[in-house]
C-alpha cells in the first residue's frame, strides 16, 4: 500500500512523463517545421518511451492500491533557434528529470517504502540512458557546425532510430 505522499509524488512524476512526451512531440513539430524528418522520427520515438515510462507509473501505483489522478499537462514550447538549441534542452529537461527520480527515491527511503525504491531503480538505469542519448546527438551537432551538409547526414541518421 503507498503512502499518501509518496502516491501524491508518483503521480507528479506520471504528470511530468506524459509533459515529457508532449514537449518531445512539440520539439517532433518543430523539426517538422524546417523539414528535418529524420529528427522529428527521433523526437517521436522519444515522445513513444516516454509515454511506455508514463504506463509504469501508472500501473505501479494501481498495483500498490494508489489512485492515479491525472492533471493538466503543461503547454510546451513549441519553437527553437535551432537543432542544437532543442537538443540541448532535451538534455535540460532530461537533467531535471533525473533530479525528480533521486527525489523520489529519497521520499521512499524516508517512507521505508522499499517496493517504491525498487521499482524506481529501473527509472535510474533509464536516465543514464536518455541523458546519454542526448548528449550524444549535442556532440555531433557540434562536430558538423564547420562541416556544410553535414546536418542532413545526421538528419538521415537519426531517421534509423527505432
Ligand atoms: Fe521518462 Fe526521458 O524521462
Amino acid at each position: 500500500m503507498l503512502s499518501v505522499k509518496i502516491e501524491k509524488e508518483l503521480n507528479k512524476q506520471l504528470n511530468r512523463e506524459y509533459f515529457s512526451a508532449y514537449l518531445y512531440m512539440s520539439m517532433a513539430a518543430y523539426f517538422q517545421s524546417i523539414d528535418l524528418s529524420g529528427f522529428e522520427r527521433w523526437m517521436q520515438v522519444q515522445a513513444k518511451e516516454e509515454l511506455s515510462h508514463a504506463e509504469k507509473i501508472y500501473n505501479f501505483i494501481h498495483e500498490r492500491n494508489g489512485k492515479v489522478v491525472l492533471e493538466a499537462i503543461e503547454k510546451p514550447q513549441t519553437d527553437w533557434e535551432s537543432p542544437l538549441a532543442a537538443f540541448e534542452d532535451s538534455l535540460k529537461h532530461e537533467i531535471f528529470i533525473t533530479g525528480c527520480i533521486n527525489e523520489l527515491i529519497k521520499s521512499a527511503l524516508e517512507e521505508k517504502d522499499n517496493a517504491t525504491d525498487i521499482f524506481l531503480q529501473w527509472f535510474v538505469t533509464e536516465q543514464v540512458e536518455e541523458e546519454a542519448n542526448a548528449t550524444k546527438v549535442i556532440k555531433k551537432i557540434k562536430l558538423m557546425k564547420a562541416a556544410p551538409g553535414g546536418i542532413f547526414m545526421l538528419d538521415k541518421e537519426l531517421a534509423e532510430r527505432e
